[in-house]
């Protein structure tokens, strides 16, 4: 796997969160190059976008994935001598400790960041905004939605993407939420799409409700949460098969909107639940919903959190339900559910179990039974399999 970026005349060592990953993906990609080219470099600038920075001070970085951007800019102002203040906003708990890690391997200050989740809003004062065109196109819109209470009239904001991801009904989604924007010539299959907001504020549309009355549940969801608006069909079969037990402590492990975890509240009533994911709006969204849906306030508690490492060390759960995800960004991988399963292992009390659903075809039972020495098959049909593995 590739780790030296090297861009606009500076040697990077980059890599992916968590490091010891097994794969071969890089840490960061294209965009991001063409994105840190069109800010620092004049010839390059010219064919690709028409704004060049000149002064990296109380700028913004979105969606950065593991600093490549973050990273570049710091040691670009550093080489030129320039004051820097950077606001990165991220989603990800990983995405942030990526970024850390990285700063820190390639002996970069950090002083000089501020960091925001993507719940909380950014100061009025930016000079620029750089992003890294995420997935969802609907917590891109709100990211856009947001920039428009804060920037006055003619404020300059990038955003970098895969030239395929680029069309017309991208442009007019951008126009219609901060200000005119057009795209850059093609650059290792990216574009950089310049923006110059128009100073006027749009409405947020942050949070989607749903109800789930099998469960007489109603689920709030912001809009970078997993199954936005409608019960996933996974997570359905895991609520149709819930395991049968006395619990005390559960933990519901990539919780998105937490609705494993309400159903497991509704079932074992005296259990305190724990939620965790490594998105803040996860997190947030399930903490809503714990508390709209009436659930005892103080049985609920939420960490945003790669796995399991920020759960505090006395905590041993008996049980633990997962719906596993299988990407991370845009890169399929499986690394994520390994490591939730290794997690499972070394955290749950002796005898507790960890409850997981699958698509068959990830057949994550060959995984656990390496991990656990034990797998059994609760249920399964035609797309899914509910596995249960039991620390002896
Ligand atoms: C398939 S979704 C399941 C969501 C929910 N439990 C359900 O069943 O509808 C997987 C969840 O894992 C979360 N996730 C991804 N990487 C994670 C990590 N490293 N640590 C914790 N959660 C993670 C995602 O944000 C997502 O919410």
């Amino acid at each position: 796997m590739a780790t030296q970026f090297s861009v606009a005349d500076l040697e990077l060592d980059l890599h992916r969160f968590p490091r010891n990953q097994d794969s071969n993906l890089q840490a960061w990609d294209a965009a991001d190059e063409h994105l840190v080219l069109s800010l620092t470099e004049n010839s390059l600038a010219a064919i690709t976008s028409p704004y060049k920075l000149t002064s990296f001070d109380n700028l913004a970085i979105l969606n950065d994935n593991f600093g490549g951007l973050t990273c570049s800019l710091t040691a670009y102002a550093a080489k030129q001598n320039q004051a820097l203040s950077l606001w990165v906003e991220s989603d990800a708990k990983t995405s942030v400790q990526g970024i850390e890690q990285n700063l820190q391997n390639n002996q970069l200050n950090s002083e000089h960041i501020h960091w925001r989740t993507s719940t909380k809003s950014l100061p009025r004062n930016l000079n620029a905004v750089v992003i890294k065109l995420p997935k969802n196109l609907h917590y891109f819109t709100l990211q856009l939605q947001k920039l428009s209470h804060i920037l006055p009239s003619g404020t300059p904001i990038l955003i970098a993407a895969k030239a395929k991801s680029i069309n017309a009904a991208l442009l007019t989604l951008i126009s219609q939420n901060l200000g005119p924007a057009s795209a850059s010539l093609t650059y290792k299959k990216t574009r950089v799409i310049t923006c110059i907001s128009d100073g006027k504020i749009r409405p947020t549309h942050e949070t989607i409700t749903w109800p789930v009355p099998e469960y007489q549940l109603t689920m709030h969801n912001l809009s970078n949460v997993f199954a936005a608006n409608k019960l996933d069909i996974g997570a359905r079969f895991m609520l149709e098969n819930m395991p049968n037990g006395n619990f005390h402590n559960i933990v519901d492990l990539g919780c998105g909107n937490g609705i494993l975890g309400l159903r497991a509240a509704q079932l074992f009533p005296e259990a305190h639940l724990h939620f965790v994911d490594d998105s803040d709006m996860a997190i947030t969204s399930a903490k809503e919903n714990w508390h709209t849906n009436q659930f005892t306030t103080a049985q609920g508690h939420f960490y945003w959190s790669d796995c399991l490492s920020q759960l505090t060390e006395n905590l041993e759960p008996d049980l633990i339900l997962c719906n596993p995800p299988f990407h991370q960004g845009e890169a399929i991988t499986d690394h994520i559910a390994w490591q939730m399963f290794l997690d499972a292992k070394r955290r749950l009390t002796a005898g507790g179990i960890l409850h997981v659903v699958g698509n068959r075809h990830l057949a994550y039972h060959v995984k656990l039974k390496r991990i656990f020495k034990n797998c059994t098959t609760v249920a399964s049909n035609g797309k899914f399999v509910i596995l249960q593995a039991q620390k002896r």
